[in-house]
């Protein structure tokens, strides 16, 4: 047997995603862009994980020889599962990264980080000269923070104050992120907790004024940045 096989084969991703036809459109565009020998960053969650067995299909077929750069274990693992060579931002930049996105505003900007990923994701993108945002139609919305609180990792010792800092900039409600069908919190990959803030309205400044809060890793919100939205 080869080595970790079994145990990583085991992982599955969930038979029912939501709107998967429609992630599986966008998905396929997203293959369609590859190149043989780039690098690419691959952001997290389900659209991510279609667009990778698109991937996959042409890696296959057309003998292509890529790289790709993971933002999660869990799409590292997918990546290992699917047997597409992966390398670190540690050795090498990307030439292009896509990732999915919980809300997208008129003017492009995000939030994300349902999965909790969101550390690692802006760590892509700000690596990236070209990102590529892919999402259904259920995603777009006139505000941002209408459907989906912002996610805050914090560092697990500065949760008090994060939560009383967030208040005082305007979060009508912050909630200490559980596990589902757990008693405990969600403990991140990089050993945090989040806290979801639910604001009435998102000021531009509110990624800069969160990410100031000591204890806060990272935010889920994408203000401002350079993507490339692509839908349905
Ligand atoms: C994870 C993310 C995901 O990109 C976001 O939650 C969208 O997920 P999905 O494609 O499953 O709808 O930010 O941290």
């Amino acid at each position: 047997m080869e080595w970790g096989k079994n145990i990583i084969d085991s992982l599955k991703w969930s038979d029912t995603i939501i709107n998967r036809e429609g992630k599986e459109k966008v998905a396929k565009e997203i293959a369609a862009k590859m190149k043989d020998g780039q690098i690419i960053g691959v952001g997290s969650g389900s659209t991510v994980y279609l667009a990778l067995i698109a991937i996959t299909e042409r890696i296959e077929k057309e003998n292509l020889h890529i790289q790709v750069i993971p933002s999660s274990l869990e799409i590292l693992m997918t990546c290992i599962q699917l047997r597409i060579p992966q390398t670190t931002l540690l050795d090498k930049k990307p030439d292009w990264t896509f990732d999915g996105a919980d809300e997208v505003d008129p003017q492009r900007s995000l939030i994300k980080g349902r999965g909790g990923a969101m550390f690692k994701e802006k760590l892509l993108i700000r690596n990236s000269t070209e990102t590529y945002i892919i999402v259904d139609e259920s995603k777009f919305v006139a505000q941002l923070g209408s459907k989906f609180p912002v996610p805050v990792e914090v560092f697990p010792t500065s949760l008090l104050y994060a939560e009383k800092e967030l208040i005082a900039l305007g979060a009508r409600d912050v909630s200490l992120r559980m596990a589902k069908g757990k008693d405990g919190p969600v403990i991140t990959e990089n050993g945090n907790f989040i806290l979801d803030a639910w604001f009435d309205s998102i000021k531009n400044s509110f990624e800069r004024d969160i990410k100031s809060i000591t204890g806060v890793i990272e935010s889920g919100l994408f203000i401002g940045y350079d993507v490339e939205i692509m839908s349905i």
